[in-house]
């Protein structure tokens, strides 16, 4: 071979022998994915990171993603389709995940089905530490492994009754994700697709003027198009809440964050890997940035109209704080921040679009398909029957999926051009301009009384919204109801504000803010408990909220309220476990323990907002119960759940049926999957 790589690579895949003939240093993962359609091996990180590619390679797990193609020459490559197929550890182990629930959102599993099939060839009864050691290549961000580990280990399931409410039954789309199956937003493109790829801002704040684009198009072989501001036949602004749509597709004279685009190539694979970023013709002019709130409060306004670089301020108040405090028998006080926070999905954003009798498909991973549609429908200067939206499966969201992301691209280039598209995030482009969690600047003092009540408090906290609103302002109106905790507080005064960066868009995650406020709220309640010479637990009892009880907001819940009785039941793990780190402190040894308890809440679903939901079902002329179901199910299991309340109401099992959807053309709008609010 004189040195020369071979053309053709010929290899065995999944029993049968294969020759493809891969570019130079391709990686195993695209080989296989976009050369013999194996979209069962699925791309997380490309970096050997997250090991959702994990395939065996005579018999041992590898990152597809770490191989080039030529590697394979002359070896056996098995994936989790050809596994569950033909081998009866793969097909033992497809029963136990679907048993245990080991499969949420599914984007893992394939990797953690190939790893655990090689573990249990050579160790057909493992230990607890083995397994994990032979899974811990493969990252599950769902999960928390416990029920993998189960899986995997055949210990016993807990499923009991037929489908009603209440039962514990497997997931109804369980076999599909664990056997690499459920197509996600890199899963449903023919191969050779026009790709999109976006030039991003390389400062967090600067000027920028586009040079000879038409040039740069025709000396770029296969680029079908570049699209800039001036492209975007509709509005340039996308975002959540419709008096905060701020942010452009495209930015027209200024990147207001690293990593904002300001235009996309469009073209073949080949084009698009063909040329490195300085090459593009875009000239910058960098500005100074506010990277902090501190910084804000100075900088140049991000926005007109967001004087000083506030967003939106939320207020709640109650009682008379100040008085309440300084009458207070103890007080106590503390300055918290808190940093961004990535959702580390291991699925990145990506999707499909294809032009169809004059309407644009959309088939891309997401947590609010009707939202995406209304936001592609403005961009696109159309009416939002000309768009559809076809969610894919979803491979974590955490919040981060309620924002489009590569929808808007994927819309105007199948477009302008009439051609299908398709768009992955890389992961450090999904790291740098999808939303995160808000850090957080935040002042506290609460006070309370000898006998352990509390008796007001006072919160102020700043956060760091980034440079647009996202779903700023839902954690502006969330703070300040929550930063009580769940307990009985009579004199209280609560604000919270959004402040433009140049960072990052901050957005939903897990309880929008609250759990940054109840770091601080949480840590000085155990201080005043020991100024107190309280017990900790017992202090957060006495003051837990209860029914007929009012929340700050005057909230009155006649049922329901059940953190005392939560707190409560504590009470023996508490007295056990301290008792027990004491004596283990009692040992001198330079290791100590400690235990710790908190309390905390958030609001399920919208804020202060109604939360509709719509199904739609019929019968069909020979007898079927069609269910149209538009709820994205992005790892919790609604698809379950919804079926199953549905099957209930009806008295028929969830196997009499049949679900259709999720597609914006036939399933009505069911709200966002986000704060718990699709089976809550
Ligand atoms: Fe493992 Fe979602 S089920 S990442």
């Amino acid at each position: 071979m004189d040195g020369q790589l071979p053309a053709s690579v010929t290899f065995r895949l999944n029993g049968a022998d294969v020759t493809i003939a891969p570019r130079t240093g391709e990686r195993l993962s695209e080989a296989l994915r976009e050369r013999m359609a194996a979209r069962d091996v699925k791309v997380g990180c490309n970096a050997g990171d997250c090991g959702a590619c994990t395939v065996l390679v005579d018999g041992a797990p590898v990152c597809a993603c770490l191989m080039t193609a030529q590697q394979v020459e002359g070896h056996a490559v098995e994936t989790v389709s050809g596994l569950v197929k033909d081998d009866p550890v793969a097909q033992a182990l497809l029963e136990r995940f679907q048993d245990h629930g080991a499969a949420q959102c599914g984007i893992c599993t394939p990797g953690m089905m190939v790893s655990a099939v090689a573990l249990l060839r050579a160790t057909p009864e493992p230990d607890e530490t083995t397994v994990e050691q032979a899974l811990g290549g493969v990252l599950c961000r769902c999960t928390g492994y416990r029920k993998i580990m189960d899986a995997v280990m055949g210990r016993p399931a807990n499923l009991y009754g037929h489908g009603d409410v209440g039962d514990a039954i497997r997931r109804l789309d369980g076999a599909e994700k664990i056997t690499g199956q459920e197509a996600f937003g890199d899963d449903v493109a023919p191969p050779g697709t026009l790709e999109i790829r976006l030039i991003r801002s390389p400062h967090a704040h600067a000027d920028f003027t586009l040079g000879d684009i038409a040039g740069f198009a025709a000396a770029t072989p296969g680029v079908a198009t570049i699209l800039t501001a001036k492209d975007v036949p509709g509005r340039n602004l996308f975002g959540v809440i419709p008096d905060f749509v701020d942010q452009p597709v495209l930015a027209e004279t200024t990147t207001r964050f690293r990593g904002e685009p300001v235009a996309a190539v469009v073209g073949t694979p080949d084009a698009i890997r063909s040329f490195a970023d300085g090459d593009f013709p875009v000239t910058w002019h960098e500005r100074s940035a506010a990277l902090t709130v501190a910084e804000a409060q100075t900088a140049d306004d991000l926005h007109p109209h967001r004087t000083g670089n506030q967003m939106c301020r939320g207020m709640v108040t109650c009682g008379d704080p100040e008085k309440a405090l300084e009458a207070a028998d103890v007080t106590v006080e503390g300055h918290f921040t808190s940093g961004f926070v990535e959702h580390a999905y291991i699925e990145p954003e990506a999707g499909y679009a294809r032009m169809v009798d004059g309407r644009v498909e959309i088939l891309a991973c997401t947590q609010a398909p009707i939202m995406d549609r209304d936001a592609v429908a403005g961009i696109l200067g159309v009416s939002t029957d000309a768009v559809r939206i076809l969610p894919t499966g979803t491979g974590g969201g955490f919040g981060s999926k309620l924002d489009v992301s590569v929808q808007p691209f994927l819309a105007m280039a199948a477009w302008k051009t009439g051609q299908p598209v398709r768009m992955t995030y890389g992961r450090i482009e999904s790291m740098q301009s999808t939303t995160k969690r808000h850090p957080s600047d935040i002042k506290m003092k609460i006070g309370a009384t000898r006998d352990g009540r509390i008796a007001g408090i006072e919160f102020s906290g700043d956060f760091n919204t980034g440079a647009y609103a996202s779903w700023g302002p839902t954690v502006s109106a969330r703070v300040p109801i929550h930063a009580s905790g769940p307990y009985r507080v009579l004199n209280y005064r609560a604000e919270a504000r959004g402040i433009h960066t140049n960072c990052v868009p901050s957005g939903a995650f897990r309880g929008f803010g609250v759990p940054q406020s109840a770091i601080a709220q949480e840590s000085l309640l155990d201080d005043l408990a020991e100024k107190l010479n309280i017990d900790p637990l017992e202090f957060r009892i006495a003051n837990a909220l209860e029914n007929g009880t009012p929340t700050v907001c005057g909230q009155v819940f006649e049922q329901g309220v059940g953190i005392k009785t939560c707190l409560t039941a504590l009470r023996p793990a508490w007295e056990s476990e301290r008792a027990a780190a004491e004596l283990f402190n009692a040992q001198g040894t330079d290791l100590k323990r400690g235990v710790g308890v908190a309390g905390g809440w958030y609001g399920c679903g919208n804020t202060s907002m109604p939360n509709p939901s719509t199904i739609k079902a019929g019968v069909t002329r020979d007898g079927r119960v069609m269910l149209h179901q538009g709820a994205t199910d992005i790892g919790q299991g609604s698809t379950t759940v919804i079926t199953q309340i549905f099957a209930s109401t009806l008295g028929l099992p969830v196997t009499g049926i049949t679900l259709v959807g999720g597609d914006t053309d036939v399933t009505p709008d069911a709200g966002k999957t986000s704060a718990s609010r699709q089976t809550f």
